[in-house]
């Protein structure tokens, strides 16, 4: 990973995952994206949440974060059988080796790239109160969790959109010019 301009020489299936912090925009832009590829929306947190019949803050405060951690692996796994979606993953999905191999090799990795200081403000209000990590965690844990989870992110990416600035629409544009710059066959 470099830029947007970067080429991902091997991807050919239109099978798209966002990764990034939590707030960063992922569960917005990804609708629009898969509206504009024309491919489905898959919410990675809501799969669990419907596998698990629970919400997540539920699921962290009954079963553990290890627990979900599992059931966001094994959703992951059942997601990637589609041939073609926008995926937004939990903030978290980089935690396990498995799960960024399988990102990597399955899917073209659209990195959401946010300053904390972003995230921060965006995760001070309601949007924070539903993320049990904010509620658990002090704004420092958070700030060392972001720095660590970066170069996980970083590692992963095949391209990275800085998203402190633009609005969704013109966000999801520049998204979806570097999707079919070399998805093109597939996507027309
Ligand atoms: C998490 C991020 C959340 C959700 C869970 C754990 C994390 O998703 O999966 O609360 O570890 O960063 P978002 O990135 O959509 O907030």
């Amino acid at each position: 990973m470099t830029s947007e301009s970067s080429a991902v020489a091997t991807f050919r299936a239109p099978r798209i995952s966002l990764i990034g912090f939590m707030a960063s925009g992922k569960s917005t832009i990804g609708p629009r994206l898969a509206a504009r590829l024309r491919v489905p929306f898959v919410d990675l947190d809501a799969a669990v949440t419907a596998v698990a019949g629970k919400s997540v803050p539920q699921i962290f405060e009954e079963q553990g974060e290890p627990a979900f951690r599992d059931l966001e692996a094994a959703s992951l796994s059942q997601q990637l059988s589609q041939p073609a979606m926008v995926l937004a993953t939990g903030g978290g999905v980089v935690e396990r080796p498995m799960n960024r191999e399988r990102l990597r090799q399955d899917t073209l990795v659209l990195w959401l790239d946010v300053r904390f200081e972003t995230a921060r403000q965006r995760l001070q209000g309601p949007a924070g109160r539903r993320r049990p990590l904010v509620q658990s965690s002090s704004w420092d844990d958070l700030a060392r969790l972001y720095l660590r989870r970066r170069e996980l992110y970083a590692e992963l990416a095949h391209f990275r959109f800085e998203c402190d600035r633009d609005l969704p629409a013109r966000l999801v544009r520049r998204m979806e010019n570097s999707v079919r710059s070399f998805t093109e066959e597939e996507l027309t």
